[in-house]
């Protein structure tokens, strides 16, 4: 049965790290708008031109280049199966975007899972990412702003999924295993394991 899911969470929660581990878990394909902004900017092309120009300064990349992408990617085959996004929608324009082009293709959401952190774990986590691997957006100045931009924008969307009753909150504090394991226990007879 396909699974669709969104995680929602400030910068630095473990969503990027958790998607991957719950993804590879269903049998599902991680869809997270930061990444392939990333992708972008690492092959230089114009999007990725684009998309550097806001995640340096820790901006939203503007709406209409975002859900473009977005649809794009649903309309992967890889998708069938059920998909997880990650960082999409961020705001509630891009609330409205997705669930067009969820009810185009007759989809709907099984679940959306708000990563909740404090917001100086995240700053340290962040910090420390970047001595590692110098993610442009990384800075204590981007970074700080990215968590403002976070609770102002992108926070209001978790009334609106809870309103709809799809929401399930997890802790994303403690090790990378304990929150995984509350994870799956949230997502408890809503996701089964792909074979
Ligand atoms: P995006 O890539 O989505 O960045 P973000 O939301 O700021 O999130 P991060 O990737 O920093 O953190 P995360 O929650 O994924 O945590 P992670 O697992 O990496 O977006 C980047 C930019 O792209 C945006 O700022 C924007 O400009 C643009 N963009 C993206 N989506 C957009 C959209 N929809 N519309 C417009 N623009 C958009 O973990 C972070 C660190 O913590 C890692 O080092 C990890 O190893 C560590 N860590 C993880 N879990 C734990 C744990 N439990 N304990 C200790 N350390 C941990």
């Amino acid at each position: 049965m396909a699974v669709r899911l969104l995680v929602v969470g400030p910068p630095g929660a473990g969503k990027g790290t958790q998607a991957a581990r719950l993804c590879e878990k269903l049998g599902i394909p991680a869809i997270s708008t930061g990444a392939i902004f990333r992708a972008h900017a690492a092959a230089n092309d114009e999007l990725g031109k684009l998309a550097a120009s806001y995640t340096s300064r820790g901006e939203l990349v503007p709406d209409e280049v975002t859900n473009r992408m977005v649809a794009a990617r649903l309309d992967q085959p890889d998708t069938a199966q059920g998909f997880l996004l990650d960082g999409y929608p961020r705001n509630v324009g891009q609330v409205a975007a997705l669930d067009a082009m969820l009810e185009a293709r007759g989809i709907v959401l099984d679940a959306v899972l708000e990563l909740t952190a404090d917001d100086d774990a995240v700053v340290e986590r962040l910090l420390h990412r970047a001595q590692i691997e110098g993610r442009p957006d990384d800075t204590e100045y981007v970074i700080r702003h990215r968590i403002h931009l976070y609770h102002e924008t992108t926070q209001p969307l978790i009334d609106i999924y809870r309103s709809r009753g799809i929401l399930r909150r997890v802790d994303g504090m403690g090790s990378v295993d304990e929150v995984f394991a509350k994870l799956t226990a949230a997502l408890d007879g809503i996701a089964k394991e792909s074979a």
